[in-house]
């Protein structure tokens, strides 16, 4: 048994694929959710309770909790997934890694700190992941892509060889992204797209082929410090 005693920083529909992982791999003890929504405070998630919002961390690490992983996913904007790990990593707490006993990941790949690959999911050889991404259920990472901090791969998304994704940005459920594209910092590429071309930073593309949409609303930048990933 894991003497790791974790925390999972938000607790919606993500958090509960989260909790499924993190007990498949018999990574860590959880402690409880925290989460900002208190109509949520006294409800479970798969049977872990939510304790309470963030003023909570504390009286968590006084607690003995040690890691903590986010619970949240996105849908296109990946800045509030940054804000809770930064928030984990402020109060000293370890981000978890978590890897689903039935995601693929090839002993060449990188996987950086606070990572989650979930069930199903293939991270191929030669892959660098960084820090707080998320490969989502099913989705697909071929070798020698590189995902920086933040990034999301979202459900069923396929990137082809040699990849960059840019930090923060989000790759689409079921999305297509074809080899050595570069997809810019903050991006966000719609469901179903076919990619063919890079992506500019802070930029919405969809469809196939991918054509521009318009700007992301918010475009604080996400890269600060190194993404180089390294297997926690
Ligand atoms: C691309 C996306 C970010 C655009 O969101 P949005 O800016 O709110 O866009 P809207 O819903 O206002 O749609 C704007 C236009 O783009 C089209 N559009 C939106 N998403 C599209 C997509 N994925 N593919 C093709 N066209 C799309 C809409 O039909 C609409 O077209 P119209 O102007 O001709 O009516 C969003 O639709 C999307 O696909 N997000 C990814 C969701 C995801 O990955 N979820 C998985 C989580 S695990």
């Amino acid at each position: 048994m894991s003497n790791l005693v974790c925390v999972i920083l938000g607790g919606g529909g993500h958090a509960q694929v989260l909790i499924d992982s993190i007990q498949a791999q018999d990574a860590a003890v959880i402690y409880g959710v925290l989460d900002r929504d208190s109509s949520l405070w006294g409800k479970e998630v798969l049977g872990v309770p939510i304790v309470g919002d963030d003023l909570l961390l504390p009286e968590v690490v006084s607690r003995g909790v040690n890691c903590f992983a986010v619970g949240m996913g996105s849908t296109g904007d990946n800045h509030a997934r940054k804000r809770l790990f930064d928030l984990g990593v402020a109060y000293h707490l370890a981000p978890l890694t978590v890897i689903h006993p039935r995601a693929v990941c090839s002993k060449w790949a990188r996987v950086g700190a606070g990572s989650q690959l979930m069930p199903g999911s293939i991270v191929n050889a030669g892959a660098t992941v960084g820090m707080n991404v998320i490969v989502n259920t099913g989705a697909i990472v071929e070798h020698d892509c590189v995902l920086r901090d933040h990034v999301h791969v979202a459900t069923g998304a396929r990137l082809a060889s040699t990849v960059e994704v840019g930090p923060g940005a989000h790759v689409g459920a079921g999305a297509v992204v074809k080899q050595c594209i570069v997809i810019g910092e903050g991006a966000v590429v719609g469901a179903g797209a076919v990619v063919v071309e890079d992506v500019s930073a802070f930029t919405v593309v969809a469809g196939v082929p991918a054509r521009r949409l318009r700007e992301v609303e918010t475009q604080s930048l996400f890269s600060c410090g190194n993404s180089e990933g390294s297997r926690s």
